[in-house]
């Protein structure tokens, strides 16, 4: 890869002299699902694919931004002094935001750059290409200029840019777990804390397999917020009758027993899932460390139920990839994963069932939906990089 990223630098930019290249990972998360921006737990882990970057600091302060994924887009020109986003700009908003975001925090860019990125997370999948670039643009600064700035840093960094120069008001599950991403283990995270530890994923005999509708439904980013307004109005409705800080903070049997005091049926709808999908995340890694699989599986599964019905933010494709896959003997479990409204679902099959999973799935998904789904059987991977 990384001849690949210095030669595609050389064709666009000219030269291989001072150029570096980066990567950051893309990442899926295994169960705690709308979670993280209600102070609950996620259980994501960074994946061995993800954005790459060939990079050459300027001597002004220009700044030439092109990806090898958009060739046809050209190279993006824009400069330090204009850290703006333009709708025109496109994918460039992500790392010029990340950028912004360092000088909003005091970091001055002291140059611009010269950058050909490279990603191979399929895109719109939901395996959080976004959060890699953004992590991956906030290592390129740390790396280039000096800054102070630890990984987690960088996660925060990348979080507040895509809230206030992208518009979408994200949690910190994904930029985390491309920043901290440990090869062969998920991360169990706290998100009212940001205490995290690394938990070894040791499959014995199983894979983890990625499941992609290729539907991306429309309005995602609105319906994304949406969630997280419906999730706060549920939290301020409790916390007139019980004392707590986020959702995260309740059992399930508290939120039972104060429940009422959410009037509006769709808030209460989205305060339940909040609730349950984070005892859930905390039940599933308790099981992965009992080595009791089977109970991770049916969590994962009642999560998928949960976000179907519950948080509806999983759609009719996703449904059918993940309801199909409960039927087929060898799966472990099966549920939609990351934001929702279209992209994967995340599966634990056992290697043996791992074909008939493929073609069970690929025939009812042409039958239903008229698509063939495309399936990455995934490995986890380490978290930024030089290469
Ligand atoms: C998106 C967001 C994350 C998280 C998930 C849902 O991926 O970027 O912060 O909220 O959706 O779990």
């Amino acid at each position: 890869m990384k001849q690949f990223m210095l030669d595609e630098f050389k064709k666009v930019f000219g030269g291989k002299d001072g150029v570096k290249v980066y990567f950051a990972p893309g990442r899926v998360n295994l169960i705690g699902e709308h979670t993280d921006y209600n102070g609950g737990h996620v259980f994501p882990c960074a994946l061995t694919i993800g954005t790459y970057a060939a990079v050459r600091v300027r001597n002004d302060r220009e700044l030439n931004l092109y990806s090898s994924n958009f060739e046809s887009m050209g190279i993006i020109k824009t400069s330090l002094d204009d850290l703006k986003p333009y709708p025109e700009a496109d994918w460039t908003n992500y790392p010029k935001g990340v950028m912004w975001a360092f000088e909003e925090r005091g970091m001055k860019l002291p140059s611009g750059m010269d950058i050909v990125f490279y990603g191979d997370i399929p895109a719109g999948s939901g395996l959080s290409s976004s959060a890699s670039i953004e992590v991956l643009t906030g290592f390129i600064l740390r790396e280039s200029f000096g800054f102070k700035a630890e990984n987690k840093d960088l996660a925060l960094i990348g979080q507040f840019s895509e809230n206030n120069f992208n518009g979408c008001n994200c949690g910190i599950m994904d930029q985390f777990a491309s920043a901290m991403g440990k090869k062969d283990n998920a991360i169990f995270l706290d998100t009212a804390t940001l205490n995290f530890e690394y938990a070894p994923i040791k499959l014995e005999g199983a894979k983890i397999v990625v499941t992609n509708s290729l539907v991306k439904h429309s309005l995602v980013t609105s319906a994304y917020n949406d969630r997280r307004n419906e999730s706060a109005g549920a939290l301020k409705a409790l916390q007139t009758v019980i004392d707590c800080k986020t959702l995260g903070d309740l059992t399930e049997e508290e939120f039972e027993a104060h429940k009422d005091a959410i009037t509006d049926e769709i808030q209460r709808k989205r305060g339940k899932h909040a609730v349950y999908e984070n005892q859930r995340t905390i039940k599933a890694v308790a099981a992965l460390k009992a080595k009791d699989l089977e109970t991770f599986g049916k969590l994962m599964n009642a999560s998928h139920v949960s976000l179907r019905d519950d948080y509806e933010t999983s759609c009719e494709e996703c449904d059918i990839l993940a309801e199909t896959a409960w039927t087929i003997p060898g799966v472990i479990g099966s549920r939609i994963t990351g934001g929702g409204f279209g992209g994967c679902t995340v599966s634990i099959v056992k290697d043996e069932a791992v074909e008939t999973f493929k073609e069970t799935l690929s025939k009812v998904y042409l039958e239903k939906v008229g698509k063939t789904p495309e399936f990455y059987v995934v490995e986890i991977g380490d978290g930024p990089r030089a290469l």
